[in-house]
């Protein structure tokens, strides 16, 4: 599948993405460097970083820059910060995308374990959103942001209540930056997926038998899982210049999985067209 956006669309940009090393973060990066932009990537595995950053930069004009830390730690999201800066001179984008996840029932749950995920997922965000935007604003600079989000940020969803309360915290985040930080030329904005295959969020989504008892293509009306370059059009787009007028928005790509189950009677796609021409017999009767 072709890109969407044209040749250079990303030239000249700088832009971070943390948790670039895998999944979607991975293929993000990728479709950033087709559009000849230079990439910092971040997340707490080092060697996997370098791996991806050897063989991106044998195929790509532009560069991957990899660089390991725990979005947890400020000091680390600082040195990152400043290192970016050292090797590149600026950083124009920011992709809050490292996430921490995993299910279970609530009261299983320890403080620790929703300390695991909010401290990744919502101070993570913030911690690497705080520091640059700070740095931005000194420097008068222009800055654009994209978090990633998810379709329980503002749902909320059972079985991943950290997960749940940490990206509503970076929706909020996002929408509030959005008005308070325009005047400094800042945008913020959000990318809610419905579900794209990725090891890290398969793995600990659908452990064990549950990859064969919740196909999750079947929750989506379109009736697939998400496509990777579907992602990274939509990502590559609100990073580029084409999209200066949306900040503060949240842009769903789920192939309307939420909304099926939200809508009070979509259950009736259950009901066989016999059954649609008996009820209008007995209506046509009556
Ligand atoms: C219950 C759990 C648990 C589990 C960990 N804990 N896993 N509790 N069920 N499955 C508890 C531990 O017992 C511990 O508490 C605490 O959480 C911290 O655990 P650690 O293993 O020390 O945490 P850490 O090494 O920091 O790892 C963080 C992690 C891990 C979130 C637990 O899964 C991780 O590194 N994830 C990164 C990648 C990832 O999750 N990718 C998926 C993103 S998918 P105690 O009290 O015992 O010390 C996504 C999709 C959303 O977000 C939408 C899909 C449609
Ligand atoms: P993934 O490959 O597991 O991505 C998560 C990334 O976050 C990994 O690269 C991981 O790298 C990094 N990370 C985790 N903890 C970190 C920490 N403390 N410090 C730095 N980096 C850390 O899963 P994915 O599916 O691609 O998820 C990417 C994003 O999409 C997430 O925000 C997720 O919530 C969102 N999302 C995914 C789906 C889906 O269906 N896949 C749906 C909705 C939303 P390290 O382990 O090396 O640190």
């Amino acid at each position: 599948m072709k890109g969407m956006l044209k040749e250079n669309s990303l030239e000249d940009k700088v832009i971070l993405v943390t948790g670039g090393g895998s999944g979607l973060g991975k293929s993000m990066v990728k479709y950033f460097l087709e559009l000849g932009a230079n990439v910092i990537i971040t997340s707490r595995r080092e060697e996997l970083l370098k791996e991806v950053a050897k063989d991106f930069n044998k195929k790509f004009k532009t560069e991957v820059f990899p660089i390991a830390c725990d979005v947890r730690k400020i000091e680390e999201v600082e040195k990152v910060i400043e290192e970016s800066f050292n090797k590149f001179g600026k950083i124009d984008c920011l992709v809050n995308n490292a996430a921490g996840n995993f299910i279970s029932p609530t009261e299983r749950l320890s403080t620790r374990a929703f300390d695991a995920v909010i401290d990744i997922v919502l101070k993570g965000t913030i911690n690497f959103t705080l520091s640059l935007g700070k740095r931005w604003i000194k420097e008068k600079k222009e800055g654009n942001i994209l978090n990633i989000v998810t379709t329980y940020s503002w749902t909320g969803s059972g079985y991943v209540v950290p997960s749940a309360c940490a990206k509503s915290g970076v929706l909020s985040l996002t929408r509030s930056l959005a008005v308070e930080w325009a005047k400094y030329k800042i945008r913020s904005n959000a990318i809610a997926p419905g579900p794209f295959p990725t090891k890290g969020a398969w793995e600990r989504l659908l452990p064990g038998e549950l990859k064969e008892k919740f196909d999750p293509s079947k929750k989506v009306p379109v009736g697939r899982v998400g496509e990777h370059h579907e992602l990274s059009n939509l990502a590559a787009y609100l990073l580029s210049d084409f999209s200066s007028y949306i900040n503060g928005e949240v842009i769903t790509i789920d192939g309307a999985e939420w909304l099926k189950g939200a809508g009070q009677f979509n259950h009736l796609e259950m009901i066989t067209d016999q059954m649609w021409d008996m009820f209008e017999m007995m209506r046509k009767k009556k």
